[in-house]
């Protein structure tokens, strides 16, 4: 729970400061500055999830992965959408990831255990995948690119996401949730 809710102040301040970089977009701007406020309404959610097991939420953890998925596409050959598009991928695939945890999460979820965080959590997956989306029309709209062309970026992002994840494999903390 604790790494969670600093893994929505991280989704909360990576929307927002995509928000400022798609400054000539207002529309953007507006439906970034909305979903960062969705993250902090799960950060809030979480921390009462810890308050009530009397749990700590603690200091941000060392996260070699979201420092990595920084300059992920820095390594890469350069894309022809521009970097501008390359951010909001990579913030597409942060909330996809994070769709894909909660769905692991709740298909191992014991029979009758923590109802309330089961249904807290049933409602993350799907926010998450609408964030997936939403992230990915940013990026169709500042591009003007057909999906098709958004899509193999997207892979050509996923394949040296899964190269990060493989180098990190045994630093990555084995129950986090978000990037
Ligand atoms: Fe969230
Ligand atoms: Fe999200």
């Amino acid at each position: 729970l604790a790494d969670h809710a600093h893994c929505e102040v991280k989704a909360a301040t990576t929307a927002l400061s995509l928000a400022l970089k798609n400054h000539d977009h207002l529309e953007i701007v507006e439906a970034l500055t909305a979903l960062a406020k969705e993250e902090l309404d799960h950060f809030a959610r979480v921390v009462s999830f810890l308050k009530r097991r009397q749990l700590p939420l603690g200091r941000p953890p060392m996260d070699p992965y979201a420092a990595r998925l920084r300059d992920l596409t820095k390594g890469l050959p350069p894309s022809p959408l521009g970097p501008a598009v390359d951010r909001l991928l990579v913030g597409a695939l942060i909330e996809a990831r994070s769709c894909e945890r909660f769905k692991l999460l709740l298909e191992a979820w014991p029979a009758g255990e923590d109802p309330d965080l089961q249904t807290f959590y049933r409602e993350l997956f799907e926010c998450e995948a609408r964030h997936y989306m939403q992230y990915r029309e940013f990026a169709e709209q500042i591009s003007g690119a057909s999906p098709e062309r958004l899509e193999a970026r997207l892979h050509v992002i996923a394949d040296a996401e899964a190269r990060v994840v493989a180098e990190l494999e045994d630093a990555l903390p084995t129950a986090t949730v978000h990037g």
